[in-house]
Order: structure tokens, then sequence, then C-alpha cells
């Protein structure tokens, strides 16, 4: 993989939410790929966070591509809403609707990528029926809900096996708008993301790297970002 394939999306969910605005300026500036957004609903996932108005708030204040990823139950019923506020990409979690095509579906149809998250328990048997549906794969590396978890290690062979099965079928990705950059498809990796566990997941196939905590607590956003790309 290129240095260019590899998109680095800090977690906002890891800034101060009284700031928002402002965190989103500092993400950009501190030369980040993506803008990625935790949405949770306190039912699919035991934790609450942000809401479309939020992502306008964020939108408002930073030209960055916004990566949504909704932790809710229903997530077909949000689309619109988040299409509005400026989401680029909307992931939605397999395991939270019985509707995951016509949700895959609908999010293209609003002219935004369409992303599919699995949680580490969902066996990466059910990840190949959807490659060709969506643009992009998410595979979460803690349990949905909290930052500041530790990887789960075992999430290296689903990675793995995700990034076979792409190559063997030939996926490349769809690109939406000229500033879509890559020819890889994005293979998404979220939760417990640092250094080392990055070096691991890009060696195991992902080339689409969310991290909270590590770059929020680095003294310089920039250089952790950096420090992220060096690892390919
Ligand atoms: C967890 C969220 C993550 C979270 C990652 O459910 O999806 O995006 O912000 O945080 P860290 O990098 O701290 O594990
Ligand atoms: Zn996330």
């Amino acid at each position: 993989m290129k240095k260019e394939d590899l998109i680095i999306a800090p977690s906002i969910l890891a800034g101060d939410f009284g700031h928002l605005a402002d965190e989103a300026k500092k993400i950009e500036q501190a030369g980040a790929d993506h803008i990625h957004i935790d949405i949770m609903d306190g039912h699919f996932v035991p934790n609450l966070t942000l809401g479309p108005k939020a992502v306008a708030a964020i939108n408002r204040a930073s030209d960055l591509f916004l990566d949504v990823h909704i932790m809710v139950y229903n997530p077909y019923d949000y689309i619109e809403r988040l299409v509005e506020a400026g989401a680029d990409r909307i992931t939605f979690h397999f395991e939270a609707t019985e509707e995951v095509e016509e949700t895959l579906d609908y999010i293209r149809k609003c002219n935004v990528q369409a992303g599919l998250a699995f949680c580490p328990e969902t066996s990466e048997s059910m990840v190949t029926s959807y490659l060709d549906k969506c643009d992009l794969i998410l595979l979460m590396t803690v349990k949905p809900g909290f930052g500041g978890q530790a990887f789960i290690e075992q999430m290296l062979q689903k990675i793995k096996f995700t990034r076979a099965a792409l190559n063997q079928r030939g996926i490349v990705p769809r690109l939406l708008k000229e500033s879509d950059k890559g020819s890889v498809f994005p293979i998404q990796v979220d939760g417990g993301i640092n250094l080392e566990t990055a070096k691991k997941c890009i060696d195991a196939g992902a080339n689409d790297l969310v991290a909270g905590t590590y770059v929020f607590k680095e003294p310089s956003m920039k250089d952790a970002i950096q420090s992220l790309r060096n690892c390919i």
C-alpha cells in the first residue's frame, strides 16, 4: 500500500464537546484527512453522544470530509438528516438493522458514501456478503460505545480476511467527488489505535485509521497524525 492510500481520521469523540467547532478546526490544521464523528443512541450501545445538529456545526467549522459513524438502531431513519447536516459518509452497523441492503442503497442514493460496520464479535463470514454494495468496511477493534479502550488483537485476522476477499474479487473504490482520494478500497479500523496497533492493522490490510485518544492526548496532534502516516 502507498502512503497516499492511507486515511487518518481523528475521532472528535475524544475532543472537548464544549468547543466542537474549535476541535474540528484543530483536526483540520493538524493535517488529518477526515473527521470521524461518533453518533450513539444509548440503545445499540450504552452511551449517548452527538446528533445531526452537532454534525452541522462541525461542517460549518471545517472543510474536511465528515466520516459519520452511527451506532444506532434503525439507521435508515437518520440518513436524510445526516446528509442535510453535511455528512460525506454514513457508516452504520450490520448488527443494528434487518434492512442492511436497503440502508446501504438509500445512503448511496443520497449521493454520499455508504459504510458498513461490524462489531468485534460478528463473524468475518458476514462481511463478504456486502463488499460490492458499500464504499467502506469498518471493522471495530473495540466493543463500540466508548473511546479509550484497548485494541482487540484478534481483529487482525478479520482485517486480513476482508482484504483478501476484496483483492480476490477485484473490488475498487467508487469515487464520488474529485476530492475523494485513493485507489484502495477502504478497510477502516476504529478503537484503540496508536502507533503500535496502527502498524499491525496496516500490515493486515487496513488503510483507514480512526484514532481518538491517541491523537488528542499527544502534545502535538500534527506530530501524532504524521507518526501514524509513517506507520506505512
Ligand atoms: C468507539 C468509537 C470510536 C472511538 C475511538 O465506539 O467508535 O470512534 O472514538 O476512540 P479511541 O481511539 O480512543 O479508541
Ligand atoms: Zn467510531
